[in-house]
C-alpha cells in the first residue's frame, strides 16, 4: 500500500476529512493527520478530546477487497498495529476488546472505523487517536494515560511513520489468503482479554457478564455466562471484573 500523509493544523475530525477525501476518490493509503481536532469523535457518539499536540489524531482511507462479514476485523487489525507501535516506543500495552489500547487498564488509544460508499466501491476510514501528553482530565481521573506518562517510554520519533509501517504490514496480512484468521491470531497473542477474563459488557442499557472464550471468525467476542451459555457479543463496551465482583452475588 502506498502511504500518503496530508497534515493539517486544525480540522473538525480527521475521520470526517478522510471520509470526504474517500468520496472524492482518494486512493487507499491516504492518511489525514491534524495537530488538533475541534470535533473529534469517539465510539458510540462520544467526543474524543483533541487538544493541540496532546495526541496523534490520525485517519487512513482503506478500500479492502474482502468479504463484508470480515469488515469488523479492520478495527482489530488497527488495534494490533497500535499495540506494536506503542511497544516499539517502550510502552507495555494490552488490547481491550474490541479496540481500546490500554496500559494497566487505562486507555492510551482509541480506534473508530467508519465506512462510506464511493464511486470506487466501499471505503473504510480507520481513525486512531493516541494520547501523547498528559494534559487531559481523563488522565487525572485515572481513566486514561499517555505515552509521556509511561515510565518506560522512549522519545517518539515520528509516531505517524511508525504507525503507518505497522498498519501497512498488518493490512497486507489481512487482505491476503487466510488473512482474517491470521488477524484474529495476532490479536489473541497481544490481548489478555482473548480468553479466561471475567468481564462485564455494556451495550445501551443491557449488560452481560461472563468469562471471555475467544473470538468468532469475524472478531465478535465469545462470552461464557454463569448459566453456561455462550453469548456472542458483536458490539459493546467491555470492563474487566475481579471474579469476586462478578460471580459472588
Ligand atoms: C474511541 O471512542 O475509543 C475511538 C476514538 C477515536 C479517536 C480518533 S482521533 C482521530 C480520528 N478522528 C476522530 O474524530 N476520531 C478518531
Amino acid at each position: 500500500m502506498n502511504i500518503t500523509v496530508l497534515t493539517y493544523d486544525t480540522v473538525d475530525s480527521t475521520n470526517t476529512e478522510a471520509l470526504k477525501q474517500a468520496r472524492l476518490g482518494a486512493d487507499e493509503g491516504l492518511c489525514i493527520v491534524a495537530r488538533q481536532q475541534t470535533a473529534g469523535r469517539g465510539r458510540h457518539g462520544r467526543t474524543w478530546v483533541s487538544e493541540k499536540d496532546a495526541g496523534l489524531y490520525f485517519s487512513i482511507v482503506l478500500r479492502p477487497k474482502i468479504e463484508t462479514k470480515y469488515l469488523p476485523l479492520i478495527t482489530l487489525m488497527a488495534g494490533v498495529a497500535v499495540y506494536d507501535t506503542l511497544q516499539e516506543l517502550g510502552v507495555k500495552p494490552d488490547i481491550k476488546w474490541v479496540n481500546d489500547v490500554v496500559v494497566d487498564e487505562k486507555k492510551i488509544s482509541g480506534i473508530l472505523a467508519e465506512t462510506t460508499e464511493t464511486n470506487d466501491g466501499l471505503a473504510v476510514v480507520v481513525g486512531i487517536g493516541i494520547n501523547i501528553k498528559s494534559s487531559n482530565l481523563l488522565e487525572i481521573a485515572g481513566i486514561a494515560t499517555s505515552i509521556g506518562s509511561e515510565p518506560g517510554a522512549i522519545a517518539t520519533g515520528d509516531l505517524t511513520e511508525i504507525l503507518t509501517k505497522y498498519i501497512s504490514y498488518f493490512y497486507d496480512i489481512f487482505t491476503t489468503q487466510n488473512g482474517p484468521a491470521k488477524i484474529v491470531d495476532e490479536w489473541r497473542r497481544r490481548s489478555t482479554y482473548f480468553s479466561g477474563k471475567a468481564v462485564l459488557v455494556k451495550l445501551g442499557d443491557k449488560t452481560i457478564t461472563g468469562i471471555t472464550e475467544g473470538l468468532e471468525s469475524n472478531g465478535a467476542l465469545r462470552l461464557r455466562k454463569a448459566d453456561g451459555d455462550v453469548a456472542i457479543v458483536q458490539a459493546g463496551d467491555v470492563e474487566s471484573l475481579r471474579l469476586d465482583q462478578s460471580f459472588r452475588r
